[in-house]
């Protein structure tokens, strides 16, 4: 299968496309044709931004071995490891690519639990774009922020990849909102509220 493959740190302008072997899913993974893939700042970080020491432990105490980036990804389940359960070949998926081949490929392999059915309202590109992002987002307000109900909640960079999620979870925790970004998103932040519940500043 065909790859964006990396093989040097640099700019974009490093990766390659390459013939590579498509992933095998262990059995509690499963084997998705990538319709989209999404770019976060997790994948230019690794192969651009690493310091010295970063790039020692990721292939001595990691020993990493991926050349393909890409975390977020949706597609079609192609095939389904041993232990999968939640889900078939055909099902319309999106996530976060684990193992040794990312997203940024025609096959990419997900553990089951980090996989959900993508709404049929929902473009694979659109889908793409959320994993990694609105988790962090979640992770933050409901995991770690305890957020409830009829809280103030300031979300500072509502305007970035993660503040854009936040707003959308804060809003639908029934919080009231404020949302800190340019002047220049202001209305990009106001579209994730509705009229009349936000503050921006
Ligand atoms: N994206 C992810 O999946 C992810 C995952 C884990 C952790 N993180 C971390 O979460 C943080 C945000 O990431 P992101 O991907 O959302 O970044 P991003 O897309 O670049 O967004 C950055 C946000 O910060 C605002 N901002 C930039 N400079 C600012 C300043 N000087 N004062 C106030 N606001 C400022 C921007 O607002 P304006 O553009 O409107 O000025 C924008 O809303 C980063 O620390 C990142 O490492 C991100």
């Amino acid at each position: 299968m065909k790859a964006l493959v990396y093989t040097q740190y640099g700019p974009p302008e490093v990766l390659q496309l390459k013939e590579v072997p498509k992933p095998e899913p262990r059995d509690d993974q499963v084997l998705v044709k990538v319709q989209a893939a999404s770019i976060n700042a997790l994948d230019y970080r690794r192969f651009e931004k690493l310091s010295s020491m970063g790039r020692i432990m990721e292939k001595v105490l990691f020993k990493s071995t991926n050349k393909v980036l890409g975390a977020d990804i949706a597609g079609r389940v192609e095939a389904v490891g041993a232990n999968v359960r939640q889900f078939q070949p055909g099902d319309e998926v999106f996530g976060v690519a684990t193992g040794s081949i990312g997203g940024f490929a025609e096959y990419a392999c997900a553990s089951e639990d980090r996989l959900a059915l993508k709404p049929s309202n929902l473009s694979f590109e659109a889908a793409a774009a959320v994993p990694v992002a609105a988790l962090t987002a979640l992770q933050g307000l409901r995991d770690k922020g305890q957020i409830q109900a009829g809280q103030k909640v300031l979300i500072n960079g509502a305007s970035g990849g993660v503040g854009t999620f936040a707003v959308q979870i804060a809003k639908a925790f029934e919080t009231e909102v404020t949302a800190v970004c340019s002047t220049r998103n202001l209305d990009m932040a106001r579209s994730d509220i509705p009229p009349g519940k936000w503050t921006t500043s």
